[in-house]
């Protein structure tokens, strides 16, 4: 499973980036004003950085304004994948844009059945919002579950992307699933690679060593 981060700020994502954890970028304008910095700024950055998927999202809700900023979002480099919101226009807007070789990442699913119409219109993936689903109390893993099989019963090959990540129980929720992408947050990233017990149990064997009076191998 493909890690991405869900940022827009450049160091986060460098840093993630050279630790060589991810391997692409979702953002949304939600993210850009919580970056607090220049978006044109922060996204020229991170293209620059990061040698993977970065999907970058259309802030028109009308099929032709969704068409003009996709092309345009499109020519900026080309690990751009264009996010799309999962509407009626958002649909239309995708069934012109698959034939034109423009990546589109179909945002705000929420049911399988949104998701159904993303696979048969071939977006490249699809982005279940599985942290607000289960912040509402509706059980999301359910949901990406249902996703999973409705792809592979009819081998869709658009790439199902767990986003809206709350936990690293959400991480494994996803790997279990079989999605082949989750976006997360900087903070979740990091809290993947730690464990209390591995600092623990490290300290104690660097201790136990010193006290040995051993000499070390090399
Ligand atoms: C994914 O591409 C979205 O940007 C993101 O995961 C939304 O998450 P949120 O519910 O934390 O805003």
């Amino acid at each position: 499973m493909k890690l991405f981060i869900d940022s827009a700020n450049p160091q986060e994502v460098k840093k993630m980036w050279e630790a060589g954890i991810i391997d692409g970028v979702t953002t949304n304008p939600s993210l850009a004003t919580k970056a607090g910095i220049d978006y044109k700024q922060a996204v020229n950055q991170i293209l620059v950085t990061v040698n993977g998927d970065i999907s970058l999202e259309v802030l028109s809700t009308d099929t032709q304004g969704m068409l003009r900023e996709a092309r345009a979002l499109a020519k900026l480099n080309k690990n751009v994948v264009v996010k799309l919101p999962t509407t009626p226009d958002g649909l239309k807007a995708l069934k012109i844009l698959t034939p034109e070789k423009i990546r589109t990442n179909m945002t705000l699913v929420f049911s399988a059945n949104q998701a159904l119409l993303v696979g048969k219109l071939k977006a490249y993936i699809v982005s279940p919002f599985a942290g607000r689903l289960d912040d509402i109390g509706h059980t999301a893993i359910d949901v990406i579950e249902e996703i999973r099989q409705i792809y592979d019963n009819f081998a869709f090959e658009t790439q199902i992307l767990f986003a809206s990540i709350r936990s690293p129980l959400h991480v494994k929720q996803a790997a279990l699933a079989g999605c082949d992408i989750a976006t997360c947050p900087y903070e979740i990233l990091e809290k993947l690679v730690h464990h209390p017990l591995t600092d623990t149990g490290l300290a104690k064997f660097l201790a136990d060593f010193k006290a040995s009076g051993q000499k070390p191998l090399v």
